[in-house]
């Protein structure tokens, strides 16, 4: 492949995975590569390691506030699209300063114990999706475990009843499916949808407060500053998409690469405990789920030489930095040991680096721990079914089997303390 083959719009591509090719030789020839866009825009793509890091850090030059932050459909995200409506109060369209108040009010839901009380909410769940499918033996593993827990904690964290949590999974697929024939939905619509939902639910803990985390985010203060109604309507969305379908697709990108990797699987079962965190670690940076993002320059620059405008996009790609050969030893190579292992699939470090990168650890640590202890022998019925995009990196649907086995049936959950 040369240059002259690139490209970075076409959605199937990604699907016949031919991505990691087009990067491999980006990385090597054209480490600052600029692309047409049909718009007439085109964009610069930067795809080496370092190089994503370090404009990743400098919010104030590569500003994700006053552009898109994808190259995805630009239905959804050219400048003025469904998303940046919101520009402003969606905090991944936002620069510090506005971006650190924020931030700040936000992680007061994220802080370790919440997390940390989440996540024994998550280990009995975890065991509820096994028992509910172990007795039969086969399984499409995205819709039947992969969604699930993520789905799950999502809904625990925005306080949504758990019998509605498959309206997320319908309106984050409609969101973030755009490009794909399988998810006709309207994103506008799905958007429009979720904000009402989210409102009325946080307009019932605003009448009623509940011992939960939505409760602790609508009323989260810092020196008399508090998040308005709509801003925490617009996180709850964020909280809806971010969190889904990136853990979801991680697990399933995990759940085929130990099935294609046996001796890889096999290593983590013979020593759950020793080997689980590097395998979840490696996992991610295997998936990398999220493929890339955007900025756009606020002032006239150069980068790796070259001048660039400002008002130019610039695209990073995670899924190609997590491949770079400077920095990772055999970066083709999936390995549950690998150390160091500086992935940046939840971003390279900056102001946006992802808030939920402990809890996505958290939910991998689970369900695979679960697998292989209790479905041991696993196995893949067919090839995965890709998600059409050029943002997320998905897998749709992934037919498996194994040895039927026997519920747990864990006693009810009781959490015995208050959220702090
Ligand atoms: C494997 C799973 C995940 C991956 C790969 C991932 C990846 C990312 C990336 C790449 C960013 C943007 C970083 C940047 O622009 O520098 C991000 C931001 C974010 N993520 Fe995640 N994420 C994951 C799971 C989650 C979960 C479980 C949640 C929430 C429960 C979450 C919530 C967020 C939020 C709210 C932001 C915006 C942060 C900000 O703008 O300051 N993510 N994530």
């Amino acid at each position: 492949m040369d240059l002259k083959d690139i490209d970075l719009l076409d959605a199937d591509r990604f699907v016949r995975m031919e991505h990691h090719e087009m990067f491999r030789v980006l990385r090597e020839e054209a480490p600052l590569f600029w692309h047409d866009h049909p718009d007439g825009g085109g964009f610069w793509n930067v795809v080496r390691h370092r190089d994503v890091r370090n404009v990743n850090r400098d919010n104030e030059l590569y500003s994700s506030e006053v552009g898109g932050i994808s190259i995805a459909n630009p239905r959804i995200d050219r400048d003025d699209g469904v998303f940046v409506d919101q520009r402003g109060l969606n905090m991944l369209y936002t620069d510090p300063p506005k971006h650190t108040r924020y931030r700040r009010l936000v992680s007061k839901g994220f802080t370790p114990r919440m997390i940390g009380l989440l996540e024994q909410f998550l280990a009995h769940r975890t065991t509820l999706i096994v028992d509910n499918i172990i007795e039969t033996g086969s399984a499409d593993f995205v819709e039947d475990l992969a969604a699930e827990l993520p789905l799950q904690a999502i809904a625990e964290i925005m306080g949504v009843p758990q019998e509605d949590r498959h309206l997320l999974f319908k309106w984050s697929n409609d969101l973030i499916g755009i490009d794909d024939p399988e998810y006709e939905g309207d994103p506008g619509v799905a958007a429009m949808e979720l904000y009402a939902y989210a409102h009325e639910l946080a307009m019932a803990r605003g009448i009623n407060p509940q011992d939960d985390i939505i409760t602790k985010l609508i009323n989260a203060e810092i020196d008399g500053d508090r998040l308005t109604d709509l801003e925490v309507d617009v996180f709850m969305l964020l909280l809806a998409v971010a969190g889904n379908e990136t853990t979801r697709n991680a697990t399933a990108h995990g759940m085929h690469a130990l099935l294609s990797h046996p001796e890889q699987l096999h290593l983590l079962q013979s020593d759950v405990d020793k080997y689980l965190d590097s395998a979840v670690d490696e996992i991610i940076r295997w998936a990398s789920p999220v493929l890339h993002f955007r900025r756009t320059t606020t002032a006239p620059t150069e980068l790796l030489g070259t001048e660039i405008d400002v008002g130019s996009r610039v695209v990073i790609w995670y899924i190609s930095a997590n491949r770079d050969s400077d920095i990772f030893v055999d970066p083709f190579t999936f390995d549950i040991t690998r150390t160091p292992n500086d992935h940046i699939a939840f971003g390279g470090g900056g102001a946006h680096y992802c808030l939920g990168a402990n809890l996505a650890r958290a939910e991998l640590r689970l369900i695979f721990q679960e697998i292989a202890l209790r479905m041991p022998d696993m196995k893949l019925e067919g090839e995965p079914e890709r998600l059409r995009s050029n943002f997320i990196g998905g897998i749709k649907h992934l037919p498996v089997s194994w040895t039927p086995g026997k519920r747990i049936d864990p006693p009810p959950y009781e959490r015995d303390v208050s959220l702090p």
